[in-house]
C-alpha cells in the first residue's frame, strides 16, 4: 500500500480518505534519523533512528552513561548532532536553535536556569504563561486584568501541587518542589512534545506521585508526544506505552514494555541479569 487511494469511488469516501492521507504528514511526529554525536573519540549517541507518535509515552531506559540525556539534548537543540537529523512535524529541525525548537513545540523540563530566582513561584509561572501567550507589557491592558492567563497559571500550580507554595521565592523551594516548578514551567509553554529526564530524581517518596500523576494525566491527551527517561522500572512499567533502550549510545531494543523488559538484551545489558534468569 502506497498510501494513495484510487479515484472512482462514487460515495465521496475515497476523496475523504485522500484528504486525510494528504493531511497525515502535517500531524505531529518526531523522528531522529541516524542521529550521532561524538565527543572527541567517544560516540555518545550512535546512529539512533527512531520515530515517536502522538498519544504515546515512550520510556527511554539504559545504564548510566548510555546516552539518554545526550539524546534529549540533541532533540531539544542543546547539542548539535555530528551527523544525522531531527524531524518535527515533517520539518527538518536539525539546524534549528534550542529556543526556536521550544517555539516549534519541543518542551523540556530543565534545571531551573530560566528562572527568576527572587520572584515567587507564582510570578515565575505567570511569566512563563505570559511568554507562551505572547503577551507584552501594555499600559492599557495590565497583566492583572488577564484573568484567563492568571487562571491558567493557577491551574498549572495546582496541577503540580505547588498552590500552597505560590508566594515562596523560587530559590527557597525544597529540591522536590524545585523539580515540580521545572515541570510547571514546561507545562506553561504548552508544548506538543514533553521531554522528562528523570523527573522524580531526588524527590522524597511522598512527592513522587504528584509528578507521576501529572504525567499520567498528560498521557490522556492523544495529541501529545511524551518522552520519559527513567531508571525506576516500576515507574516505566506503569506509565510507558513503549520502551526504547539505549546502550553505549546505540538503540538496542524498541517495543512494548513487557516484550522489551523480557528481552535478553535488556535482561543482560541493562538489568544485569544472568542468561536464563528473569528480572522481577
Ligand atoms: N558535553 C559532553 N562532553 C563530553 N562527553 C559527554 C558530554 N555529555 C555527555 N558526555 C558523555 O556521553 C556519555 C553519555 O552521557 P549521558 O549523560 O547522555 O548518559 P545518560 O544515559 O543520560 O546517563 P545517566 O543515566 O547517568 O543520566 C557519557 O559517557 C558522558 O560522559
Ligand atoms: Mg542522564
Amino acid at each position: 500500500m502506497d498510501g494513495r487511494v484510487k479515484p472512482g469511488h462514487d460515495d465521496g469516501e475515497a476523496e475523504r480518505v485522500e484528504i486525510i492521507l494528504r493531511q497525515r504528514p502535517m500531524t505531529l511526529s518526531l523522528e531522529t534519523r541516524d542521529l550521532t554525536i561524538r565527543f572527541g573519540g567517544h560516540v555518545a549517541v550512535n546512529g539512533v533512528s527512531c520515530s515517536f507518535r502522538p498519544g504515546e509515552l515512550t520510556a527511554i531506559v539504559g545504564p548510566n552513561g548510555a546516552g539518554k540525556t545526550t539524546y534529549f539534548n540533541l532533540i531539544s537543540g542543546q547539542l548539535t548532532a555530528s551527523t544525522g537529523e531531527v524531524w518535527l512535524a515533517g520539518r527538518n529541525i536539525t539546524a534549528m536553535s534550542a529556543p526556536l525548537r521550544t517555539r516549534a513545540g519541543l518542551g523540556r523540563a530543565f534545571q531551573l536556569t530560566n528562572l527568576f530566582p527572587n520572584l515567587s513561584v507564582e510570578e515565575n509561572v505567570r511569566l512563563a504563561v505570559q511568554a507562551a501567550a505572547g503577551v507584552h507589557y501594555d499600559m492599557l491592558r495590565p497583566w492583572m486584568r488577564r484573568t484567563d492567563l492568571i487562571a491558567r497559571a493557577d491551574a498549572i500550580l495546582d496541577g503540580v501541587a505547588l498552590g500552597a507554595r505560590r508566594r515562596v521565592a523560587a530559590t527557597a523551594l525544597s529540591h522536590g518542589d524545585q523539580r515540580k516548578l521545572e515541570v510547571a514551567l514546561m507545562m506553561a509553554l504548552e508544548p506538543k512534545v514533553f521531554m522528562f529526564d528523570e523527573p522524580t530524581a531526588g524527590m522524597s517518596v511522598d512527592e513522587v506521585p504528584v509528578v507521576l500523576d501529572l504525567i499520567a494525566r498528560l498521557k490522556q491527551d492523544p495529541t501529545k508526544i511524551i518522552l520519559l527517561v527513567e531508571h525506576k522500572m516500576d515507574v516505566v512499567r506503569s506509565l510507558a506505552d513503549r520502551i526504547i533502550v539505549l546502550h553505549n549510545g546505540q538503540l538496542v531494543a524498541d517495543g512494548k514494555p513487557a516484550e522489551v523488559i523480557a528481552s535478553p538484551v535488556v535482561q543482560e545489558a541493562y538489568l544485569g541479569v544472568a542468561r536464563g534468569k528473569t528480572a522481577a
